[in-house]
């Protein structure tokens, strides 16, 4: 792949929510994870890290986001439940990029949340590269008691991005429209 492939691969890149096996095996996703671990970071702090929801994994995560469900809403019916029991199952990898902010006299919280969304950008771009499909989706299934003791999240940490992985499923979405973009050149 030349350089202006690389450029236009990572232009035309579109998010696919529709994603099947195969997923990245563990050799690829640890390069997609080494590619966005190169995400800037302000003092070097890494207040971020990665929790790998495997094939296996998706069904216990699913019965948190079930309970944490129940547990939000008591008068949720069966198939509201069981919706949100498969939401993991829309693709055969999820990759949580948690944002771990640290106390530090230079660095803000903001700061180390914006590298986090960095890191999780960067995952999408270099899944994308990779020849593989991706989706950032967030969701209030992250700020649940039950759903953050099962990915076992301190207090200070927050889900930054749940990105589901996979091979692209389903039409391609369309090009991504031509619309001018909002720059000012200061003179
Ligand atoms: C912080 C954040 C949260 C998002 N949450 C969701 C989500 O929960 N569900 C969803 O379908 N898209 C979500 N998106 C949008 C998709 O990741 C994607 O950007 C959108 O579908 C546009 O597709 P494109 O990347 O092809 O332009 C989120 C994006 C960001 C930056």
């Amino acid at each position: 792949m030349t350089d202006r492939d690389l450029l236009r691969a990572l232009r035309e890149r579109r998010s696919r929510p529709r994603l099947v096996a195969p997923a990245p095996g563990p050799g690829e996703l640890a390069e997609l994870l080494a590619v966005a671990a190169g995400a800037p970071d302000h003092g070097r702090l890494r207040p971020w890290r990665f929790v790998v929801v495997d094939e296996s994994a998706r069904g216990p995560l699913g019965e948190a986001f079930a309970a944490a469900h129940a547990e939000r809403a008591p008068e949720a019916t069966p198939e509201q439940l069981e919706h949100s029991r498969t939401k993991p199952l829309r693709a055969p990898l999820v990759v949580v990029v948690v944002a771990s902010p640290v106390a530090h006299a230079k660095v803000p919280q903001w700061e180390q949340h914006a590298s986090a969304a960095a890191v999780a950008h960067g995952l999408v771009l270099a899944a994308a590269v990779a020849g593989f499909g991706a989706i950032w989706r967030t969701g209030w299934y992250g700020d649940a008691p039950k759903v953050r003791a099962h990915l076992g999240l301190t207090a200070e940490e927050t889900v930054t991005a749940w990105v589901y992985l996979g091979t692209p499923a389903g039409p391609a979405p369309a090009p991504r429209p031509e619309v001018p973009l909002p720059v000012t050149y200061l003179r």
